[in-house]
Formats: C-alpha cells, sequence, structure tokens
C-alpha cells in the first residue's frame, strides 16, 4: 500500500515512528563558527572520569575560534606544570541531549596528535554504561587509524565480521563494558588517514554518525572524498548516499532503545590516563618508557610535547527531526547560528519550564534560499508524560510533514 504524504493518517504516522530509521534528517542545530561554542558546558575540576592528567579548562589557552572561523581545541602548550600538577585542558558536554533518529557530523582540518595525547568525540546518556556510549572518534598516542567502539551493559553485540555492512575491522563483539577490560565492541577503521599524522597532512575529513533504532552506523571521508550533499550550510543529510560506513552496529544485535538513552555529545583530550597512558598501548606507537618514568613524568609536565594536540574543527552539525532533541534533558541548548557560507541564518530555541515538563520549539530559518519553519510545542503537560511526548512527537512530524 503506498500512503501519499497528505493522507497518512494519524496512526499510521505514529506507528512509523517506530520504524527504524528514515534516511533523510534535516539540519536541527550547528555549531560553527564565532557561536560554536553556543550550546555547549565546558567540563570543570579533573578528569575524574578516565584518569587523564588534566585540568578542565576553558579560557583561550584551550579554547577559541580562531581567524578563519575554526573552533579551536587544545591541550595547553604554553604554560608550564610543575610535577604533581596536571596540564590544562578541554572537555566539552553538549547542551542538548539527543534520540535516536539524530545524525551528528563532525568537519575538522586537524585532530590531536601526540605521544600521550587521548582526544575523543563520542556521546554518552545520563547513567553509564547503563544508558549507552558511542565513541565517534577516539585514538591515542601516535595511532593513526581511528577507533569506533559502543559501550553497554550485556547483551548488546556487534555483528561478527562475516556479516557487516562495514569497510573497518570488527575487534570485540560484545559491547558489555564489563568485558574485554571495558573496550566496548570496536571497529578500526581501514583508512590509515583517519586520525593522527594522515588525517592532519590531508587536510582531515569529515565524520558521520547516525544513531537510529535499526542500528548505529559512522562514515569516515577524507577531505578529498566527501560527498558533495555534506558541508556547513547542507540543510539535510541523506544517509543512502554516503555509502559503505566504516563502522555498523545493527539493531538486530543490539537494541538500541533498550541499551542507549538520550544521548549528549562529549568532545574532549585528556592526556595518559586509562587508556592512552597504559605502557602496552602507549609502546605501541611511541618509544617504550624508561623505568621508572611513566606517561606523566615523560609527557606531561613539557608544553613542547603539545603543539600538535588540537582539534580544528570547521563544523559540527546535528540532523535529525523536530523529535530528535530530548526535551526532559536538554538544558536550553540550541543553534544560533549564521553560517558563512551563505547569508542564511538559522535559530531553533528550546525554552523548558519547570515541574510542568512543557516545552515549546520554536524556529525560523531566514536568509538565502532558506524556508520558515512553523513554530511547535512537540511536548507540554504533567502527568502522562509519554502519551504527551508521544503525541507530541507525531504532531511535531506532521507539522514537518507538511512542509515537505
Ligand atoms: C567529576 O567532577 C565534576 C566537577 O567537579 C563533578 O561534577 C562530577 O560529579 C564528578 N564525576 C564523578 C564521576 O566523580
Ligand atoms: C575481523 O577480521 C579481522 C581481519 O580478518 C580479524 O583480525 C578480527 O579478529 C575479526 N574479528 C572478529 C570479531 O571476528
Ligand atoms: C608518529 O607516526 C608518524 C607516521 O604516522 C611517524 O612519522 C612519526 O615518527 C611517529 N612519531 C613517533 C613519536 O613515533
Ligand atoms: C602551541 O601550539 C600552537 C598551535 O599548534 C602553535 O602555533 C604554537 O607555536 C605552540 N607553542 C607555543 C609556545 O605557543
Amino acid at each position: 500500500m503506498i500512503a501519499t504524504k497528505q493522507t497518512l493518517p494519524l496512526a499510521a504516522l505514529a506507528l512509523s515512528l517506530l520504524q527504524p530509521a528514515s534516511a533523510a534528517y534535516d539540519l536541527i542545530v550547528s555549531h560553527a563558527g564565532a557561536s560554536f561554542f553556543d550550546g555547549w558546558t565546558f567540563a570543570t575540576g579533573y578528569d575524574n572520569t578516565t584518569n587523564g592528567d588534566v585540568f578542565w579548562k576553558s579560557d583561550s589557552n584551550v579554547a577559541y575560534v580562531d581567524n578563519a572561523g575554526r573552533a579551536i581545541l587544545k591541550v595547553d602548550n604554553v604554560t608550564d606544570v610543575p610535577y604533581n600538577e596536571k596540564r590544562n585542558s578541554v572537555k566539552l558536554y553538549s547542551k542538548n541531549y539527543y534520540r535516536p533518529g539524530t545524525v551528528w557530523v563532525m568537519d575538522a582540518s586537524h585532530v590531536p596528535v601526540g605521544c600521550s595525547v587521548w582526544p575523543a568525540l563520542f556521546t554518552q546518556g545520563t547513567k553509564w554504561p547503563e544508558h549507552g556510549e558511542i565513541d565517534i572518534f577516539e585514538v591515542v598516542n601516535n595511532e593513526s587509524a581511528n577507533q569506533y567502539a559502543l559501550h553497554t551493559t550485556a547483551g548488546c553485540t556487534a555483528s561478527p565480521n562475516a556479516t557487516l555492512g562495514q569497510s573497518g575491522t570488527a575487534g570485540p563483539t560484545s559491547c558489555n563494558q564489563a568485558e574485554n577490560s571495558g573496550s566496548g565492541c570496536t571497529v578500526r577503521d581501514g583508512n590509515r588517514a583517519s586520525a593522527g599524522e594522515g588525517f592532519n597532512a590531508n587536510g582531515g575529513g569529515v565524520y558521520v554518525a547516525a544513531f537510529e533504532t535499526s542500528g548505529i552506523n559512522i562514515w569516515f571521508f577524507s577531505r578529498d572524498s566527501i560527498p558533495a550533499a555534506l558541508g556547513a550550510a547542507a540543510d539535510n543529510i541523506d544517509l543512502t548516499t554516503l555509502g559503505t560506513p566504516s563502522a555498523s552496529y545493527s539493531g538486530s544485535t543490539c537494541d538500541i532503545n533498550r541499551y542507549f538513552g538520550s544521548q549528549q555529545l562529549t568532545l574532549d583530550i585528556t592526556l595518559c590516563g586509562d587508556f592512552a597512558g597504559g605502557p602496552t598501548i602507549l609502546e605501541q606507537t611511541c618509544p617504550a618508557l624508561i623505568a621508572p618514568q611513566t606517561c606523566y613524568t615523560t609527557y606531561v609536565l613539557d608544553s613542547r610535547n603539545y603543539d600538535r594536540a588540537y582539534f580544528e574543527i570547521n563544523y559540527l552539525n546535528v540532523y535529525g527531526t523536530s523529535d530528535s532533541i530530548d526535551p526532559e534533558l536538554s538544558t536550553g541548548g540550541q543553534a544560533s547560528v549564521t553560517r558563512s557560507s551563505s547569508s542564511a541564518v538559522q535559530t531553533q530555541t528550546a525554552t523548558r519550564s519547570g515541574a510542568s515538563r512543557s516545552m515549546t520549539v520554536t524556529g525560523t530559518t531566514t536568509g538565502a534560499g532558506g524556508n520558515t519553519l512553523p513554530t511547535q510545542t512537540p511536548n507540554s503537560g504533567a502527568g502522562s508524560l509519554n502519551v504527551a511526548v508521544w503525541i507530541g512527537g507525531a504532531a511535531a512530524v506532521v507539522a514537518a510533514w507538511g512542509l515537505l
């Protein structure tokens, strides 16, 4: 049966929200240019999650937008660090939490490199590992091939190599954080320029991560092979045009709704710690430690080890539907972005009002070729929250539907 967009009944539409994977999504948030840091919270304190030798800061030694409009996130390579102190670095959390039906796209021209350096772009739920973690970009030390991973509780697995539609190489297939020394279910990108020196020498590239109930798929494109449809100003993304992903985690062996809560984007650079600082890991791509020296004493104190330890990000876009941003967990995260490549300005503002759990999302897009989105109220009313969210979600989709 073919239902037209106009006549699809509400019940069928609601059902369709249960189905996996609509392939095309609209731009809902863009972190780029002068306002890149809007919509994020800077971590403070020390690295109490991975035991890295850093203090989380937000000053201009670690985070700024450069003259070319690129966001720089870096390890402090200016300040001397006395023995027993830690080096300043940066960690960002998105104010928004995203539900399945969201695609994150990061275009970077430089990623952090160097012995002891551990950068990552990942997502996580509010409770770890119960609500899941998706590692989109993660390498340590001088490794040049990116490693993807999911971290979950027991019962979520990646498909074995033979059945995978992915170009990367699978490591452990159990995503259970309690197994395999906590590696998660990893996939190593086959492209030796997907991170590290090779990535930077190529002018970088783009990571695309799709979080859907049908599965989690991640693509990497080097600068010279980025699909034309991707870009800071791209208003939508069609996953069916992207080809074979580097890493593919099927919903058939991992119930996404069960193992993943709404996901918060996280971008950080730590030093040494649980992963990069282990002597065996470190020595895979860096000189052997000379006893009794450690990762910390060998690298962290000397600023000169961190001249290449920075992200240079052209944009980080989020694509989805009007239902992608979780109104319960998101704290006013928004995008108010002037996109330099066109005169279009997109503004989306979410406000949340107290115990009534009501939320209003308003969106307008104006400027060259821009269309105007309707004002939406996807979730309001206390008490029957699930129903309110559900009906609200359907109503929001109907509103978007009408625009097609
Ligand atoms: C880590 O430190 C931050 C900031 O001091 C704090 O809010 C957070 O609860 C700590 N997390 C853990 C797991 O201890
Ligand atoms: C996947 O294939 C690679 C390369 O053949 C192999 O090294 C790896 O062990 C395989 N992983 C699994 C989980 O079978
Ligand atoms: C890091 O890897 C590059 C090649 O990707 C190599 O040229 C360089 O010598 C390595 N650096 C260290 C410290 O091993
Ligand atoms: C620190 O890193 C930046 C960026 O790589 C570089 O331009 C600068 O020369 C480095 N050293 C100092 C002392 O700032």
